[in-house]
């Protein structure tokens, strides 16, 4: 009753793991899939291996909140399809394989690199607040964006997503690229750009100095751009929401704003001592619920209908 579809991807229940947060390796994403999730987002994976920023990478802002600059530390594509392998061996779970690069010609060695190890879906990660030169740099490109999401396409045969970055005045103008690109989802949001100072050093906490906000605070602003993706797309385009997602009726609230599945990220790993994955069947228990008491059958039937009158 809580299957879901995103393109062609079916998933058991509509909770995936946000990219960057566990995605790490085969181990991790096993026990994630373990623990109940309809999919997983890998932490996005560029063309060679990248240390990240230096230390502090992370603010705890308190409330579940927190500021990251990682600076998309990951060991390369080549290194990494052996986590796909392995995980892919180990669990049924779809894998989303989240993949960036400067330009064109590397999301294109990334994604045929990914491909041996046939993850279930790509996501275009276009949107990234500190990437430097990747990441949201590219995401206020359009025709960037467009191109790169035709070229991922024409090599790879399963749904392709991208990423979309909020800190931009409309986000309609990445997502429309995305969509003329022939994108089957748009996933909606990366981090807020932010940042936080320490008032004795006088300095900003981060090594690079801003970061990007993500948890609850973030989740009125994520639901408002799902909410404004659903009407200029309608049933058209899937939507992926995700933005400070902590308890079953966030997950109402952005499937009735016009998700088709959703993202979870900082409730699961970050200001939580162990990790939180049992979010994932408690989730589930309470969209059931929910669906059930109001007299729906299945997620799909509650898809946008906050937009109606
Ligand atoms: C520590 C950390 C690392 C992240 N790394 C990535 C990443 O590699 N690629 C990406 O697309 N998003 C990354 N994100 C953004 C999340 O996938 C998500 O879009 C954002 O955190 C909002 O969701 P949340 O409030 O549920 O965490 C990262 C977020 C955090 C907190």
């Amino acid at each position: 009753m809580i299957e879901t579809t995103i393109g062609s991807l079916k998933l058991k229940n509509p909770f995936i793991l946000a990219s960057g947060v566990l995605g790490v390796n085969a181990s991790v994403m096993t026990r994630v899939a373990n623990a109940g999730c309809g999919g997983i987002t890998t932490k996005s994976i560029g063309p060679i291996p990248k240390a990240g920023y230096p230390n502090p990478t992370v603010v705890e802002l308190g409330n579940g909140n927190l500021i990251n600059a990682m600076g998309l530390p990951n060991p390369g594509c080549e290194e990494f399809v052996t986590e796909i392998i392995e995980t892919k061996k180990r669990t049924n779970a779809p894998i989303i394989a989240s993949i960036f690069g400067k330009d064109t010609e590397e999301f294109i060695l990334v994604a045929k690199t990914l491909l041996k190890g046939n993850p279930d879906a790509f996501e275009l990660n276009v949107s990234c607040p500190h990437g430097g030169k990747y990441g949201s740099i590219i995401g206020q490109d359009k025709e960037l964006v467009e191109e790169i999401t035709r070229e991922v396409k024409k090599i790879v045969k399963v749904p392709v997503y991208v990423k979309i970055s909020p800190n931009l005045s409309d986000l309609r103008v990445p997502a429309e690229a995305a969509v003329s690109g022939g994108a089957d989802g748009i996933v909606v949001i990366n981090t807020l750009r932010a940042m936080a100072i320490d008032i004795n050093y006088r300095k900003p906490i981060l090594a690079n100095k801003f970061g990007g906000l993500s948890g609850p605070a973030v989740k009125p602003v994520a639901l408002k751009c799902v909410y404004d993706m659903y009407s200029s797309f309608g049933d058209k385009v899937p939507i992926i929401g995700v933005g400070g997602i902590s308890n079953w009726e966030d997950v109402v609230e952005f499937i009735l704003a016009g998700a088709s599945a959703v993202q979870v990220g900082t409730a699961i790993s970050y200001c939580k001592d162990p990790v939180n994955i049992s979010i994932f069947n408690e989730l589930a228990d309470g969209l059931k619920n929910y669906l059930k008491s109001e007299g729906f059958s299945k997620t799909t039937d509650i898809v946008g209908l906050a937009h109606k009158d």
